[in-house]
């Protein structure tokens, strides 16, 4: 088995990423570089079911699994001879998707010698925000917003996070799919609401904005998706009316999350945002947070809308991290379904006065 005493030594790694419904490979190199970033959606396998279903996304992670590392390998002009290192997701997500890849991952260290580090998806899609040419200096904020999760870190350094808060019920990106499933736009729901927006009027229907606590940095999204509901059930709504809807449900969970994000760095006195996960791609959000972050004083970072949803780049950007910090993991890694400790990235450790989450492992 390969030795790792510094980064030197594992420059070149291959990341892997198949906890939910997109089969991704990548390479990237000195832990900021993409030489490939190969992403094969299986949306159109899912979408006549309005949602994913578990274990046909398992099946065709295992049909797609080898092409999609092997081109990920000839696009960086790599082969097992020239890796380093090997990061691959191994929770949360949906457990059967990410055994195939865990699975892959192990049998690929395994016959190449290689070191094998297994990542946490939420911080994948943080360290997205490193593969960007300008990313934020440490300490920053991250507002990480997707499918699953919405949550809200102090980060203070590429491994260091301190959890500040999360969604009490829906994530963002949920709530997005949900709303859209209930206006009848199909599935994935938020780059069609994203889309159907630019028509229509965000003021016209105004939803209601949950802040919960004015101080805290929790979120609850269940109230917003059900109040759109009940204006559907309520209202003569025709197609006509939709791209308000829409518009209007998007601006009041862009008014919270810009508001909680930017209420976060104040608090924690930082003056770098960065916004990452799926829902990041969300073209109002974007607007919005620069446009107040600016007028905060705070600069808002957001990778590019590919780099925001799901990829394998971003797990192997942690896997670097990991690794040269000597963090390898052994082949009984075992994948999970969700975060323990509520949303936090890893276990609690004291460190200048402040809980900080160091990563699992
Ligand atoms: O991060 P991601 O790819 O997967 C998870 O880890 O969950 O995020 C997927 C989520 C979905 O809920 C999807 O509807 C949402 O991100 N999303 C968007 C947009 N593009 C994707 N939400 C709002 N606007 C978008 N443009
Ligand atoms: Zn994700």
């Amino acid at each position: 088995m390969a030795k790792i005493q510094n980064s030197k030594q594992h420059n070149l790694i291959l990341g892997i990423e198949t906890s939910c419904d997109e089969t991704a490979a990548a390479v990237i190199s000195g832990g900021d570089t993409i030489l490939s970033n190969v992403i094969w959606s299986q949306v159109a396998i899912h979408h006549p079911y309005g949602g994913v279903v578990p274990e046909l996304a398992s099946r065709k992670h295992m049909e797609k699994i080898v092409p999609v590392v092997e081109k990920a390998l000839a696009d960086a002009g790599a082969d097992s001879e020239s890796i380093h290192g090997v990061a691959v997701t191994c929770g949360p997500g949906l457990v059967g998707a990410l055994l195939v890849g865990l699975s892959f991952a192990k049998a690929f260290a395994y016959t190449t010698g290689l070191p094998l580090t297994g990542v946490n998806h939420l911080q994948g899609h943080i360290a997205a925000i490193y593969l960007e040419p300008d990313p934020p200096s440490f300490p920053f904020v991250a507002l990480l917003v997707s499918g699953g999760h919405t949550n809200l870190y102090y980060v203070a350094g590429p491994m260091e996070f301190e959890h500040m808060g999360q969604t009490r019920d829906d994530a963002a990106g949920e709530a997005f799919d949900k709303v859209a499933k209930l206006l009848g736009l199909g599935y994935p729901g938020g780059m069609v609401i994203d889309e159907l927006s630019q028509q229509g009027d965000p003021e016209r229907i105004r939803f209601p904005r949950v802040f919960l606590d004015k101080n805290g940095f929790d979120f609850s999204f269940s109230g917003l998706k059900t109040a759109v509901a009940r204006y559907v059930q309520g209202e003569k709504t025709d197609s006509g009316s939709i791209p308000d809807i829409a518009a209007g449900f998007q601006e009041a969970v862009v008014d919270v999350l810009v508001h909680k994000g930017i209420s976060a760095a104040k608090a924690k006195g930082c003056r770098h945002i960065a916004l990452v996960g799926g829902v990041a791609s969300n073209s109002r959000l974007r607007e919005r947070i620069r446009q107040e972050g600016e007028a905060a004083g705070i600069t808002v970072h957001i990778p590019s809308p590919e780099l925001c949803t799901d990829n394998a780049a971003m797990i192997a950007v942690v896997g670097y991290h990991q690794l040269s910090k000597g963090a390898r993991s052994s082949l009984d890694l075992d994948a999970y379904s969700k975060t323990s400790h509520s949303g936090r990235l890893g276990v609690v450790r004291r460190h200048s006065g402040k809980d900080i989450i160091a990563p699992f492992l």
